[in-house]
């Protein structure tokens, strides 16, 4: 009468035993492969790349009738501070801007930036008469008059991580800086540092 009595429920119950082992396996699998994720990030955990802008000029300032012709130059310093990743720069478009209006568009030719390399750009840009709402327009003329403008030079690039032989996919780089361009003399920027984030 035991046997008979405990034959049907022994079968559930070595199924039960089995699912529960598989499930203990499949999560101390999971548990383990995200503690070898998170130590790997640790260690290699990408920092923050270092821009500056080195110096930059305005020339032919033309502001007539809310279009603005002007010529920008900026020296544009890129530093990647990683031990251990190195950086593809598949493609970089940079703007300049003044309040969020774009006053003129640039690109940077794509590079492989090393380990701790610093790479720095010469970026003309030429504002080829832009047509400016009259509020912008305005707080253009007078910020002009005081002899100095500040500007948005905006980079957006898209970048690749590169450890060891592994290659992460694709994530875009946005870089913002504001430096502040004096009319009368070209060249004689103060070094501006930028906001970069992945
Ligand atoms: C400024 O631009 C206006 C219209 O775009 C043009 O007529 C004028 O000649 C320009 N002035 C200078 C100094 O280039
Ligand atoms: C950074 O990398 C660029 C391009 O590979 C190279 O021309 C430049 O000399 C490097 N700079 C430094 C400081 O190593």
């Amino acid at each position: 009468m035991p046997t008979s009595a405990s034959r049907p429920s022994q079968a559930p119950k070595a199924k039960s035993n089995l699912i529960r082992t598989i499930a203990i396996v499949l999560l101390a699998s999971i548990v383990i492969l995200g503690l070898v994720v998170l130590i790997t990030w640790l260690i290699v955990r990408p920092k923050r790349l270092v821009y500056t802008i080195e110096d930059g000029s305005i020339q032919n300032f033309n502001l007539t009738n809310n279009h603005l012709s002007a010529d920008f130059d900026f020296v544009i310093r890129s530093y990647n501070p990683n031990r251990r990743v190195s950086i593809y720069y598949d493609s970089i478009g940079a703007t300049v801007n003044y309040n969020d209006q774009t006053l003129a568009f640039s690109g940077i030719e794509p590079f492989y930036q090393r380990r701790r390399n610093v790479t720095r750009f010469d970026v003309k840009f030429t504002a080829p008469s832009t047509a400016l709402s009259s509020s912008v327009s305005k707080d253009l003329m007078l910020e002009k008059r005081s002899g100095k403008i500040q500007f948005d030079v905006w980079l957006k690039a898209r970048i690749r991580f590169k450890v060891g032989a592994l290659k992460s996919h694709h994530r875009t780089l946005r870089v913002s800086c504001s430096p502040v361009l004096e009319l009368s003399r070209p060249k004689n920027l103060k070094r501006t540092y930028c906001y970069a984030d992945i």
